[in-house]
């Protein structure tokens, strides 16, 4: 009896000993994380680790990061450091906010503010001898660089770092001189495509969805989750013209869902996460005349009925065609202020994942359908479902190019994520595959400023792109890329394709 209750009592001890070793683990980060992470967990030489910034991180990599590290970076394992359950502890504790909600106010943007070249001294031609209308820029999320491909000869031309986590697609100077790129972690940084240099950053936020640049190239705008704001920038230095608090109009703030350039507007707009409005904020008067920066403090709130969570314009940036959380979607007219038909969509999986083009004579919208293998095409004069098209399963993207006659969907949330489907944008019949490595994320497709290739992202660590003719559908060429998650083309960008996002 005395020994079972000995052998009880060992074994309430060692079920007790990890634990209050683990019990407090903001000890554990002042002593082992914070030099790196920062105290407050806003990030210094590592990132921001907030439940915000982690979101991405399913439980196990976390778990991995923690015991492991990341091979090849500063980030050190802690497996021989930590008990494992002062490293569950830990990660536990990463996942919940902090007391007091992180700060990061116009002075804190100020004091980021990096200038490297100052407007102007660097030379107006460019280093290379490409056509700099058509490079693409390839962010390869892996180690966090950014390559710059000559669409010509498919061939890099450059490779560089970039601040950790991109967010959002990177937004190309109407010129397409200059890049504009938002970190996760709040840093705008711009970048010379001519000079292949870094212009200036600037953090504007302690997590950031993404940045849109105005057409007249004056400013540029930043949407953030945290803190509640919209950060307006001058676009030549990045210096800070202004910080916006997004509030409704009882006062509730909302995280921002993303920005956007309205170009043939004039104007941003900015779709809000919690509250039911969209905003647009001006920038130049109808005939294109500047505005003053006064002005562009004054945002117009469209109010709906309910919050949009994904969504993308029509050509002329009148319509908002977007998908509600509750399902089924909508149009908005941005122009009238509200909601002018409803649409038989199951919902968008990603903003700017379908597009638009022509079909007898008509202009015709397509996107996958979120969590259906199928394609929804719908008459953008009267709103009514054309056609669903059945593909392997759901995906994320639709993307097209004014000259080649097909559609490119993947099917990146299934099982068959290692295949493209190419859809005749005509008749909207399946008419062709391409399956660059089988049993491998296959996704994300940009075309060459002249339609004649499709460039699609083999998404891992060892990941590539891979070059399609677009129409034999034949590969050309494979470019061993470190998790290329996006490629955008400076043409077919600037011009507002209407096969791609914008
Ligand atoms: C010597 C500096 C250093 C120390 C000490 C350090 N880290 Fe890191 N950590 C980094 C760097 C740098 C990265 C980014 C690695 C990369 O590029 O993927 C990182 C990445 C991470 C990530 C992944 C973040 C993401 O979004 O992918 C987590 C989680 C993390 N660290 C947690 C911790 C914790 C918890 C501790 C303390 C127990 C710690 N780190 C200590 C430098 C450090």
């Amino acid at each position: 009896m005395t020994a079972l209750i000995r052998w009880l009592a060992v074994l309430a001890l060692a079920c007790l000993a990890p634990a209050a070793a683990a019990a407090d683990p903001a000890a554990l980060y002042g002593q082992h994380c914070a030099a790196c992470h920062g105290a407050d967990r806003l990030g210094a030489m590592g990132p921001a680790l907030l439940p915000e910034s982690l979101e991405r991180l399913r439980a196990g990599e976390l778990d991995a990061v923690l015991r492991d590290g990341r091979a090849a970076t500063q980030m050190p394992p802690f497996a021989d450091t930590l008990a494992a359950a002062e490293l569950q502890a830990l990660a536990r504790w990463l996942r919940t906010a902090p007391a007091a909600a992180p700060q990061w106010d116009a002075q804190a943007i100020r004091a980021s503010h990096i200038v490297h070249h100052l407007p102007g001294s660097l030379p107006a031609r460019p280093v290379f001898s490409a056509d700099p209308q058509n490079l693409f820029v390839v962010v390869e999320a892996g180690s966090h660089h950014m390559t710059v491909l000559d669409g010509d000869r498919l061939a890099p031309i450059h490779r560089f770092a970039t601040r950790f986590a991109l967010h959002g697609g990177p937004k190309f100077s109407r010129d397409g001189r200059y890049v504009y790129m938002a970190s996760r972690d709040g840093w705008v940084s711009k970048y010379d495509l001519w000079n292949l240099a870094y212009v200036a950053e600037i953090r504007v936020g302690v997590n950031t969805r993404n940045v849109a640049v105005s057409d007249d190239g004056r400013w540029v705008l930043a949407g953030n989750t945290l803190p509640r704001t919209l950060v307006l920038l001058h676009a030549d230095d990045l210096s800070l013209a202004r910080v916006i608090d997004v509030a409704g109009r009882s006062g509730e703030r909302s995280r921002v869902s993303a920005v956007y350039d309205a170009a043939p507007r004039h104007s941003f707009i900015a779709a809000l996460k919690d509250i039911p409005e969209v905003w647009e904020i001006p920038y130049a008067d109808a005939a294109g005349a500047p505005l003053p920066p006064s002005a562009l403090l004054a945002p117009r709130a469209i109010v709906l009925d309910e919050v949009l969570d994904d969504f993308f314009f029509d050509q002329p940036y009148r319509h908002i065609l977007g998908a509600s959380r509750q399902g089924g979607g909508q149009v908005i007219d941005l122009q009238q202020g509200r909601k002018v038909a409803s649409l038989a969509l199951g919902g968008m999986p990603h903003l700017g994942s379908g597009i638009t083009w022509q079909r007898d004579g008509r202009e015709v919208m397509a996107s996958p359908d979120l969590g259906q293998g199928r394609i929804t095409v719908i008459d953008m004069q009267d709103w009514h479902t054309v056609a669903t098209v059945p593909t392997n399963g759901p995906g994320f993207f639709l993307r097209s190019h004014e000259r080649t006659p097909y559609a490119w969907a993947d099917a990146m949330m299934s099982p068959r994520r290692d295949t493209l489907q190419v859809i005749d944008k005509q008749s909207l019949r399946v008419v062709g595959s391409v399956t660059p490595s089988p049993g491998r994320t296959a996704a994300h497709v940009e075309f060459t400023r002249d339609g004649r290739y499709a460039l699609v992202s083999l998404m891992e660590r060892d990941g590539a792109i891979v070059v399609y003719d677009a129409a034999t559908l034949q590969e050309v060429r494979r470019l061993p890329m470190d998790k290329p998650i996006g490629k955008y083309n400076v043409f077919n960008k600037t011009t507002r394709s209407a096969g791609t996002s914008h």
